[in-house]
């Protein structure tokens, strides 16, 4: 299942919601659609009959889209701001990290200096950078990873750095250098700090920190893009979409799940009176967050059967659903 995007693409420090979007979209989401679909062929398989090269080809192949699901998860998680914020480019490891890092590395300037420079030497090249901790030598360390498939074994990745050209080159061209001091402004320690809380066996008290901001926690409030794409094919089980946005927003939408109907957020005493009350309701935004779950919250109190779709409209592209041109007809003029 895809996982949804926590940073806010729209306003981090320097890099393009253009350039996440297409990195998670296209390379994100494909490296997804591309082990689900290797995963089919495998479960298909007669290993008895099938060549040896078959087998081999599949299980490289179903590696290598595992690493990068992986990797790419880890990626996005690793950046974006806090709450409704975006980062402001100082924010420091929190503090258990910090400890660690200054441990293992003599301080955050040594561990920093470190894997930025191991980062800059991909320049041109391809491949991850990777602070992991390893069980094995009871260290936090920095680790090159030739490809998704490139690891230290035993060792869990608490950031990664990804240095394949599609992560930088619609911002920065060639410029791998200057890719990878904006990606250090834009950390999100809280979530690096709890992997690492993680990897070392203690609890993370996670709590919201790994869910969007805004979106709503409980799991009856919220559709994943897979049970609504199975939904939207069963005429028995399919919701009532909605599609909001803000009015600020529009600009950065093309497209619609077809039989959406587009509104404003803010004008829901108008079109609520439109919604049935003996139908599930699939509410959607761009990414997840807070539009769709205040929306979702509301349609809930009120008795209607709503739920938030998990990463919005940006998921539903990363698992490759078929979408609409978009359709602002329906939507609310100025509303205050
Ligand atoms: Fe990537």
């Amino acid at each position: 299942m895809v996982r949804p995007l926590l940073l806010k693409p729209q306003w981090m420090n320097g890099l393009s919601e253009r350039l996440l979007v297409s990195h998670y979209v296209n390379n994100y989401g494909g490296a997804l659609r591309r082990l689900n679909a290797i995963r089919a062929r495998l479960a298909a398989l007669d290993w008895m009959s099938t060549p040896t090269f078959e087998i081999n080809g599949l299980k490289r192949e179903e590696l290598i889209a595992m690493g990068s699901v992986i990797l790419h998860e880890i990626y996005f998680d690793s950046l974006g701001g806090y709450g409704s914020k975006p980062p402001t480019g100082l924010e420091e490891p929190t503090a258990k990290l910090a400890r660690a890092l200054e441990r293992d590395f003599g301080s955050l300037t040594a561990w920093r200096a470190e894997f930025t420079a191991m980062a800059k030497a991909l320049a041109g090249g391809s491949g991850w950078v990777i602070l992991a901790w390893s069980e094995r030598f009871g260290r936090l360390i920095n680790h090159w990873a030739a490809d998704h498939a490139h690891n230290l074994p035993g060792a869990a990745p608490i950031l990664a750095l990804d240095m394949y050209e599609h992560a930088y080159h619609l911002d920065f061209g060639a410029r791998a250098s200057a890719y990878v001091d904006q990606a250090m402004a834009n950390l999100n320690w809280e979530r690096i700090g709890a992997r690492y809380r993680l990897a070392i066996g203690e609890d993370a008290e996670e709590g919201d920190l790994f869910l969007p901001y805004g979106a709503p926690p409980q799991q009856e409030a919220k559709i994943s893009v897979e049970e609504l794409k199975a939904a939207l094919e069963d005429n028995d089980r399919r919701p009532v979409l909605l599609d909001l946005c803000l009015p600020g927003d529009l600009a950065r939408r093309t497209d619609m799940l077809a039989g959406a109907t587009l509104h404003a957020p803010d004008a829901l005493p108008r079109w609520i009176e439109a919604l049935p009350r003996d139908r599930p309701i699939a509410v959607y935004c761009i990414c997840g967050f807070q539009v769709s779950g205040t929306a979702v919250n509301k349609l809930r109190e009120r008795g209607y059967n709503a739920r938030a779709v998990i990463g919005g409209i940006t998921a539903w592209h990363a698992i490759g659903g078929a979408t609409v041109p978009l359709n602002t007809s329906t939507y609310e003029e100025e509303t205050s």
